[in-house]
């Protein structure tokens, strides 16, 4: 059973703070499970450290659609949350319904999130649908062409009175959740304080019912890019680095594979083959005979070789 947003509320109501984790693919999906992470947000951060643009503004509902499902794939347990990217819920309500339907119709997720609160009225027509929507406030990395860069957002009384503001109009459209990006600690308590839906922050401190980290931050993925917000709990962008320069290193010295990664064969078996020999050689109907790999443990050529990853049967 996937975590529901009605667990979410009965998790703020209980005081009981909500984790959730943006994850992007099957192979982080399925880990995000077996560390019973309660919800999964496929941002549309996807698009700056997935995909390497410079910010969201190019992904489009498509990239979300093809990572979703990938998550969902790897995930049966969390709440998965779709990021709709730029223009897809703004204009034309009806292709905002549409692109939020496909969200939960053909990727699987469980809800959408919609940055902003302009967009009320379209959230509460989603809401009326069936469809579960997250909102967003303060730092909302769409707009920032608008907010004229990457800056904490609600730090004078008048934007703080707003963005409150703006979180119970979210509330009232039906909204089941409200993230707080990059908003001073203090705004961000009492906008949780204020509100009966979970708030979930990044870089809004402590006080929110809940926190959300952004996957590559959180595995130090480019050490030279963490953001001030973020705790790095595995430093992978090193490790990774480092196990690439190791294999490669192995490569070049002829160290990998060893035995414990090879299959073989009697040499003589197909002695003919090699350059000179002769084909009429080649024992007709021989049963090859194997050379078993002690390290490996296997005694025959139908060794495992299946990629990682799929489910077992
Ligand atoms: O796209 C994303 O990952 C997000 C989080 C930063 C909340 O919106």
């Amino acid at each position: 059973m996937r975590v529901s947003t009605t667990q979410l509320a009965t998790m703020k109501r209980k005081g009981r703070r909500i984790v959730m984790l943006t994850a992007y693919d099957y192979s982080t999906a399925r880990l995000a499970e077996e560390a019973e992470i309660p919800v999964i947000l496929v941002g549309d951060s996807l698009g700056m450290v997935m995909l390497g643009f410079e910010s969201t503004i190019p992904v489009t509902l498509d990239m979300v659609l093809h990572h979703t499902a990938a998550v969902v794939r790897g995930n049966r347990t969390s709440l998965i949350v779709g990021d709709m990217p730029f223009l897809t819920y703004r204009g034309n309500p009806d292709e905002a319904l549409r692109n939020a339907g496909r969200l939960l119709q053909e990727a699987g997720a469980g809800a959408v999130k919609v940055e902003g609160a302009d967009t009320a009225a379209t959230i509460r027509r989603m809401v009326d649908s069936g469809i579960p929507v997250m909102g967003h406030l303060g730092l909302t990395p769409q707009s920032v062409n608008q907010l004229g860069g990457w800056k904490a957002q609600g730090k004078t009384p008048a934007a703080a009175a707003q963005m409150l503001d703006d979180a119970l109009t979210l509330q009232d459209a039906g909204c089941f959740a409200l993230v707080l990006e990059t908003v001073p600690a203090t705004l961000a308590g009492i906008i949780s304080r204020r509100l009966t839906i979970p708030t979930i922050g990044i870089g809004a401190g402590p006080a929110c019912d809940g926190q959300v980290q952004v996957l590559h931050d959180l595995l130090g993925w480019y050490p030279d890019r963490t953001p001030k917000h973020a705790r790095v709990y595995a430093p992978l962008g090193d490790i990774i680095r480092d196990a690439f320069r190791a294999y490669a290193a192995d490569v070049q010295a002829g160290t990998f594979p060893a035995a414990a990664q090879t299959i073989d064969v009697d040499p003589a078996l197909f002695a003919g083959l090699e350059p000179g020999g002769s084909r009429q050689s080649l024992a007709e109907g021989t049963v090859p005979v194997i050379i078993p790999s002690v390290e490996a443990g296997g005694d025959t050529l139908d060794a495992e070789l299946r990629y990682g990853g799929g489910r077992q049967p």
